[in-house]
């Protein structure tokens, strides 16, 4: 013990006791401790450091090459992942740079299908990490007509994507957008929720935590029905390997006989908040959703039930079902009233034919409008692509949220807009 106290830079004089030597060791590793400590502080900050200069420098990249309307892309690779799931590795046809984008956004695609009279607008997340910047990836489901309507058509965007393009085939892309992304200025732990499909914009986050080099502990739970959907399976188990602030769990709801548990899935079930208590070792994380509705909506609501504040659950939505939170955004004070007031706001839509009462429970003029069998075109349903713009004939809107895609003067994103007063639209 002596050698470990002189190494340590405390001499030893002859003829001290045991008790003295034990209170010199004692001394000697709360140094070593606040020296750790000291040690570990110094390297969390030069991380945040560096992720703060990394994001400063990617949000500069961003504006530089970002652009506004449709580019042309190629499609470099088709790549199948799992039963009805393909990969588009897609290149720019100019060969310019690619502008950044953050973990969790998407691209917006005007799709020029025969035999439509319009082009047709889809979003689809980006899949990879964004560290690739020579490509990029979306990964698309096919859809079937839902099983209680097997004469509806099947999806027209993700059949065209499956079956009507090939490698090499030109696509109209918008740049990169959505407020849907991981924040990496903070280490805080995380929880990335996959179900189906919805597996991409949180697979790109975990791929983004993995390439960046962060320790952040990251809790991937992934949920499907069993093996032949089971997208991005190599690359799941390497991750298993590899990162060891990474816990990946596979949950398959109707495992078949050559499905193997510890192999291909980890839990039988669903995602769940009761299996989050399970595993978790608290409630404190950082959690981002995205699935099919029946599971966000059992989702949001236990995890606000098990004590976790809305500012830490993130949610996206691919398609027309919304989230309904406790506290959902709120139209403005004035508006409610005005709309609780009588029998609600008088909305035309002129060209429909048809004078209605919105009343804040209908949510935005878009839902409004589905509800009532009124067609107006839709993409992203969060502001951000411009598709669902309406132009307004008299009165005025506001926003639910801060829209993405800047509408022209007299017209209005109706995916997030509400009435401000009487309304006509030209729709
Ligand atoms: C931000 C965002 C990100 C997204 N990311 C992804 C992603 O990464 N991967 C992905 O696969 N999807 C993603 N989506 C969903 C995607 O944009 C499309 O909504 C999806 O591919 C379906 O489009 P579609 O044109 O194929 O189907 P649609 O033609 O819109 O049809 C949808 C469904 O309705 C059925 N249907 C059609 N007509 C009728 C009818 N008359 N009666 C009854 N049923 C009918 C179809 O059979 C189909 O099942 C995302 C959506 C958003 C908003
Ligand atoms: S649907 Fe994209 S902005 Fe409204």
């Amino acid at each position: 013990m002596v050698g470990v106290v002189e190494a340590a830079g405390l001499a030893i004089v002859g003829g001290c006791t045991t008790q003295a030597v034990m209170s010199l060791y004692g001394t000697f590793q709360r140094r070593v401790r606040e020296s750790n400590v000291a040690a570990r502080e110094a390297q969390l900050f030069q991380q945040r450091a560096q992720l703060l200069l990394q994001s400063d420098r990617v949000d500069r990249e961003r504006s530089e090459l970002s652009w506004n309307g449709n580019r042309k892309f190629y499609i470099d690779r088709k790549v199948e992942e799992a039963k009805d799931i393909c990969s588009f590795y897609l290149r720019p046809h100019d060969h310019k740079p690619l502008a950044p984008f953050l973990p969790g956004q998407y691209l917006t695609f005007q799709l020029k299908i025969p035999d439509q009279a319009k082009p047709l607008v889809r979003c689809y997340s980006l899949s990879d990490s964004p560290a690739n910047r020579d490509h990029y990836r979306v990964t698309i489901k096919r859809l079937d007509p839902p099983p209680k309507e097997p004469e509806a058509p099947p999806g027209r965007s993700s059949n065209f994507f499956h079956k009507g393009l090939v490698e090499g085939d030109i696509l109209d892309v918008r740049a990169p957008s959505g407020h849907f992304y991981l924040d990496q200025a903070t280490e805080k732990p995380v929880v990335l929720i996959g179900g189906g499909v919805g597996l991409t914009p949180v697979w790109s986050m975990l791929n983004a935590i993995c390439d960046s080099g962060s320790r952040r502990e990251t809790w991937f739970f992934y949920g499907i029905m069993n093996r032949n959907d089971h997208a991005m399976y190599d690359r799941m188990a390497e991750v298993r390997r590899t990162y060891d602030n990474v816990r990946i769990v596979v949950c398959y709801s109707r495992p078949t006989e050559s499905c193997v548990k510890g192999r291909d899935f980890d839990q039988e079930g669903y995602v769940s908040v009761a299996l989050f208590k399970k595993l978790l070792p608290s409630n404190n994380y950082e959690f981002y959703i995205c699935g099919p509705p029946p599971m966000m909506q059992a989702v949001t609501s236990d995890l606000k039930e098990w004590g976790v504040p809305d500012s830490d659950v993130k949610f996206e939505a691919f398609g027309p079902a919304t989230i309904k939170r406790k506290s959902p955004p709120k139209p403005a004070q004035d508006v409610a009233t005005a709309a609780a007031a009588g029998d609600g706001i008088e909305v035309v839509f002129e060209r429909s034919g048809k004078t209605l009462h919105w009343k804040p429970d209908y949510g935005s003029l878009l839902e409004f409008a589905e509800a009532n069998d009124i067609s107006i075109d839709s993409g992203c349903r969060a502001g951000n692509c411009g598709t669902c713009v309406t132009a307004i004939k008299e009165g005025e809107v506001s926003y639910l949220s801060e829209p993405g895609a800047q509408p022209d003067e007299g017209s209005c994103l109706t995916c997030i807009a509400v009435p401000s007063g009487r309304l006509i639209l030209d729709s």
